[in-house]
């Protein structure tokens, strides 16, 4: 079986009503990074972060996966197929992909502030002070914040660098080192890219589809599951 990557952003959750970071509108419009999303604002104002995640968790018991996550499913048939996400929801899972490598962390798990490998997963969608992990120490999101190094980097330009096949799909390409990652994959390796502002990014090889992921997404597996 040929070895098949995919490189996922919010932009394959929009569908699903999660809002992305960096389109009009996008959290980023609407929370500063470094009140919610650093290890500054952490120690400054816990309050906050907890807030901010403890939101966007209680949304996720109220979106379901789109067809660009369920079409990504039947690509395992044919393909050891493995994603990478940039994503800290559950909608990959919950559409029936086996192989999920979450980059930035997951929404529903949770970690001691003092030590990152006491990880659990979260009853519920409410983190509040309070709450410990089994070292007494506060638990915090098991998310990596801006600033702080991105711990399955290193296995997942493993798993790039043996691509035979990879797919990029709703992501801006504009926060590193994911960005970075499809650069990784071998010179043979075709690059696909399907956003609705793909034909912005001008990466050398790249096979730009603009389109959304719930339209580009099952036409491309389509294709490909025709191909072999
Ligand atoms: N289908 C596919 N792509 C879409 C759709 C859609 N329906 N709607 C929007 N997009 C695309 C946008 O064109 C954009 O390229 O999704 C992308 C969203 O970009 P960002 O908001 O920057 O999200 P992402 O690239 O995932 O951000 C990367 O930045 O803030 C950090 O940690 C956070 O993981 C996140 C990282």
């Amino acid at each position: 079986m040929k070895n098949l990557v995919v490189l996922t952003g919010a932009g394959i959750s929009a569908e699903s009503g999660i809002l992305t970071f960096r389109d009009m509108g996008g959290l980023w419009q609407q929370y500063k990074i470094e009140e919610v999303a650093s290890a500054y604002a952490w120690h400054n104002n816990p309050q906050q972060v907890l807030d901010f995640y403890n939101l966007r968790r209680k949304q996720l018991d109220k979106v379901e996966p789109n067809a660009g996550h369920y079409a990504l499913v039947k690509l395992e048939h044919q393909y050891q197929t493995t994603i990478i996400t940039q994503n800290v929801d559950d909608l990959h899972e919950r559409a029936g992909s086996s192989k999920v490598l979450h980059l930035h962390g997951e929404l529903r798990k949770v970690r001691s502030e003092h030590n990152e490998n006491l990880v659990s997963t979260l009853a519920g969608w409410e983190l509040k002070l309070g709450d410990l992990a089994s070292d007494g120490a506060q638990l915090r999101p098991d998310i990596v914040w801006f600033g702080e190094a991105v711990p399955m980097i290193n296995t997942a330009i493993t798993i790039v660098k043996q691509a035979d096949i990879l797919i990029i799909i709703g992501t801006s390409l504009s926060v590193y080192p994911a960005a970075g990652l499809m650069h990784e994959a071998p010179i043979h390796c075709p690059k696909y890219y399907i956003d609705p502002n793909a034909n912005q990014q001008s990466a050398p090889g790249l096979i730009t589809i603009s389109d959304k992921a719930s339209i580009g997404v099952p036409r491309l597996v389509n294709t490909l599951l025709q191909s072999e």
